[in-house]
């Protein structure tokens, strides 16, 4: 089992270069596992964060009913399935009437384990994060990026974090794997050390939430609200909105879980969200990858300057599979990137035309040649494990296991990278080699050659399938392969049906960049 989240989305603002980056990393993730593992068991969440005083005064802007207005929004996000290539199981939203009910029984949880307590709220919130700030980081009445503040002064419940500083340092301890890249993890332990405050988790002064069940004037926090989303999805307590019941087959998801977010999210899902759950009997997820931010030619991306990458008009402009492939080279997975459209094109047209598209091209092309009444007869019952003749077969064989290992550990751009360096190596072999003058003057040799290759090129389509889907799947539609799973990898080929091999990618004419 196989359970991969990404953030649930904000509805105040429409998708960008950074939700994208998000989604496209559980997918890239949930297509990996669903090659290894059965697909049925791979489940993938992702959906929209609706409540809160930000999208009810977003709402109220525009003078539209909040539900409409969230309705609206919430679609602009689930249609990047199409535009993204996604290929997400559920898309959830916190307006859900399960996810509802999912929220309260977690409230009536911790009520019941005596972590809940009212008593008065006084300070400073940031509408823009949903969060408390505390004093010392407050200047002025501004945050440290200059965000105005609210002080406020409220009747509010409170979640005794304070209780769970040892409880949580304990878990990190015995699951220093929990946080990926594990930078993050001594971030969020000496977060912990510095002290945990009682966190406040309901607000009186707006109503776009849930209420609390016994005191409807409270609704509940945004962020306990939101991060519910993980379990509700699979009704982890239950279905039944009368009781709870903790649910076995959930369980048996959650403990592989996995989720995806923003550097800028990670108190919030490596401090509050273990702690929500250590104090109802739950497992906290099994790994948070974080990511970082990215920037644009060099600035910080906002709404104010304008510079905000929209993925929809990317993708329409250069093809889905280069926007996918391109978020994730140009990165380093966990830090923080730069979005130059330049670097864009260059990417295309250096990786994926040159290198990968020209490999499959060339070489199907020859082989072609030689195919008879359209099959090519690969040269012995190729098998690469026992037909380790070259440099290629061994590395590709040994790539599975190194890739399966990057991914368990969230480093994406490793693996893109591990592949590219094979692509590399059998781009050079073909030039050693030479198949195109072999196939006058040595056809056992060509066929030796060219079948080599040929194999290679199926098990790098198969790895790079998560990352550009159609791509992989037109390469290897070119050798008769239409099933996209580990049996691909360990089949025996011995006679492959060709067909012509058209260009995978296109070249992007540089002056296309400021030219719209
Ligand atoms: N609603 C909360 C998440 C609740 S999850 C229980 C939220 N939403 S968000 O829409 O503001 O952000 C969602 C994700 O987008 C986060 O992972 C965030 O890090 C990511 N990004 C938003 N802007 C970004 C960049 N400029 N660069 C990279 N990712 C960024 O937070």
């Amino acid at each position: 089992m196989k359970y991969i989240t990404t953030p649930i989305y904000y509805v105040n603002d429409k998708p960008h270069i950074g939700h994208a980056y998000t989604s496209i990393a559980a997918d890239v993730i949930a297509r990996f596992y669903r090659i290894f593992e059965r697909t049925e068991n791979v489940m993938f969440l992702t959906g929209t964060d609706e409540h809160g005083q930000k999208v009810q005064k977003s709402a109220e802007k525009l003078n539209i009913n909040t539900q409409d207005f969230c309705n609206e929004i919430s679609s602009q996000f689930r249609n990047l399935k199409d535009t993204l290539n996604l290929s997400y199981n559920y898309f959830i939203r916190t307006t859900d009437e399960n996810h509802k009910q999912t929220v309260l029984k977690m409230w009536q949880l911790l009520e019941e384990k005596g972590y809940i307590y009212k008593s008065f709220y006084k300070g400073w919130y940031s509408q823009k994060d949903e969060a408390f700030i505390p004093d010392n980081e407050v200047n002025d009445g501004k945050d440290q990026n200059g965000n105005s503040l609210e002080f406020l002064k409220e009747e509010s419940y409170f979640f005794k974090l304070s209780a769970f500083q040892d409880k949580l340092l304990n878990f990190y301890k015995s699951h220093p794997d929990f946080i990926k890249p594990s930078s993050y993890m001594k971030e969020v332990v000496s977060f912990v050390k510095s002290g945990l405050k009682d966190l406040s988790i309901s607000r009186t002064s707006f109503t776009w939430g849930i209420p609390v069940t016994k005191d409807p004037k409270h609704v509940i926090y945004v962020w306990l609200d939101a991060l519910c989303n993980y379990i509700s999805a699979i009704n982890y307590l239950g279905s039944d909105p009368s009781k709870i019941e903790y649910s076995e087959h959930a369980k048996e998801y959650w403990d592989e879980s996995i989720h995806l977010l923003g550097k800028d999210i990670l108190k919030f899902h490596a401090v509050y969200w273990p702690a929500f759950l250590i104090a109802a009997d739950i497992n906290p997820p099994k790994r948070l990858f974080v990511h970082g931010w990215w920037t644009v030619d060099g600035q910080k991306m906002s709404k104010s300057l304008g510079n905000t990458v929209d993925p929809i008009q990317i993708v329409n402009k250069y093809g889905c599979d280069e926007f996918r492939y391109f978020l994730f080279k140009e990165s380093n997975f966990g830090y923080d990137c730069n979005f130059s459209e330049n670097g864009f094109v260059d990417k295309i047209n250096y990786d994926l035309c040159n290198d990968y598209g020209n490999l499959v091209h060339r070489v199907l092309t020859l082989a072609n040649k030689v195919a008879i009444n359209g099959i090519f007869k690969l040269s012995r019952s190729f098998d690469l494990s026992k037909n380790i003749d070259s440099e290629i077969s061994s590395k590709t064989i040994k790539l599975k296991e190194t890739l399966k290992k990057y991914i368990n550990d969230g480093l994406l751009t490793e693996y893109l990278k591990a592949v590219f360096d094979i692509i590399s190596i059998a781009n050079k072999y073909v030039n050693t080699t030479e198949p195109w003058k072999l196939i006058k003057t040595d056809l056992q040799k060509f066929n030796d050659v060219i079948s080599e290759l040929i194999k290679v090129i199926i098990d790098i389509s198969i790895f790079l399938y998560p990352f550009i889907p159609e791509s992989a799947k037109k390469a290897l539609s070119f050798v008769g392969i239409s099933e996209i799973n580990e049996n691909v990898l360990n089949t025996i080929y011995e006679g492959l049906p060709l067909e012509k091999p058209t260009p995978i990618f296109n070249k992007i004419d540089n002056k296309k960049v400021n030219n719209g």
